[in-house]
């Protein structure tokens, strides 16, 4: 079998194009205009290009883009007097803070200062509380776009086994959440999993989100199943193979998995572009609930 490919590039540009229509009719009809805050701690290289990508796709589906790029030695009262400012901005309906905050800094209580309301990642605490107990929340990025490209290639994903390697708050935890809620039958696999390869070969559903290069191979994976690549890592090429001297690869092995899996999601263009489709999604969608409109359609979990 040779998997079909899950293009997250493509589906992410329908996605923005469907943002941009409806940023455009609130505009036209109500002459609201969503904003995104996104505030950026130090000068770690692959953070800038992250918020780099936000803020142009941002102004691109004809939102406000508001960035912040603060001194890596910012004061923690600083950079929360900024939150508060955003906080109370009507023309702010999204706040992201970029991940990891330099070591000063403490993350929980930075990320729990952003009014859950505006909270576009779905960090604060109570996203994740809302999200664990199936209300109506702020849900995390990119599990969100994970979910709708399982949704799109499976349609309905009831009484699927669905294996996620990694237990991050980013991706792992709340991605079982929203896979609990689609009625999957979920386990979350971790460093201290025993026999995680038969585990894996137990999954219709295989999200890889550790961040160990290309460490999932094709006898781990049962035959056609979907496979989720959520790792970005870096590993060193010979300059003569790439002029950078590295390239970009996944968790999956993806030259031997594609001929195992059903479907597989390429890294790059697989889960990264969906990403910040899905912020946007969500910034939408905040700015929708603030103003008590209708939420927009297939951009929820
Ligand atoms: N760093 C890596 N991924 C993320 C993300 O999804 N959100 C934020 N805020 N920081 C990140």
């Amino acid at each position: 079998m040779v998997a079909k490919l899950i293009d997250g590039k493509s589906f992410a540009v329908q996605i923005r194009s469907e943002i941009a229509t409806q940023v455009k009719v609130l505009l036209d009809s109500k002459g609201i205009k969503p904003g995104l805050a996104v505030i950026l701690v130090g000068e770690d290289p692959a953070s800038q290009v992250y918020v780099r990508s936000k803020g142009k796709q941002t102004i691109e589906v004809g939102m406000s883009s508001y960035e912040y790029k603060l001194d890596r030695h910012v004061s923690e009262g600083d950079l929360l007097g900024l939150i508060e400012k955003l906080n109370s901005d009507e023309k702010v309906n999204g706040i992201l803070c970029q991940l990891p905050l330099p070591d000063h800094l403490n993350s929980d209580l930075v990320i729990n200062s952003i009014n859950p309301e505006k909270d576009v990642d779905g960090f604060h605490i109570s996203n994740v509380g809302l999200l664990a107990t199936g209300q109506k929340s702020m849900v995390p990025c990119t599990p969100l776009g994970c979910l709708m490209m399982l949704r799109s290639e499976l349609g309905d994903l009831s009484g699927k086994n669905a294996v996620i390697i990694g237990r991050s708050n980013i991706v792992g935890k709340p991605m079982a959440h929203l896979l609990i809620k689609d009625s999957c039958t979920v386990t979350i696999a971790h460093s201290r999993t025993k026999n995680i390869e038969e585990l894996c070969r137990s999954a219709d559903i295989l999200v890889a989100a550790v961040g160990r290069p290309e460490m999932v191979k094709a006898n781990w994976i049962k035959e056609g199943a979907v496979v989720i690549d959520v790792g970005i890592n870096r590993v060193e090429v010979d300059p003569e193979i790439s002029s950078k001297g590295y390239k970009i690869v996944g968790d999956v092995d993806f030259e031997s998995a594609k001929s195992k899996a059903g479907f597989i999601t390429p890294v790059p263009g697989g889960v990264g572009p969906m990403t910040i489709a899905c912020l946007l999604a969500n910034t939408l969608t905040a700015c929708c609930r603030k103003n008590g409109l209708p939420e927009p359609d297939g951009l929820t979990a």
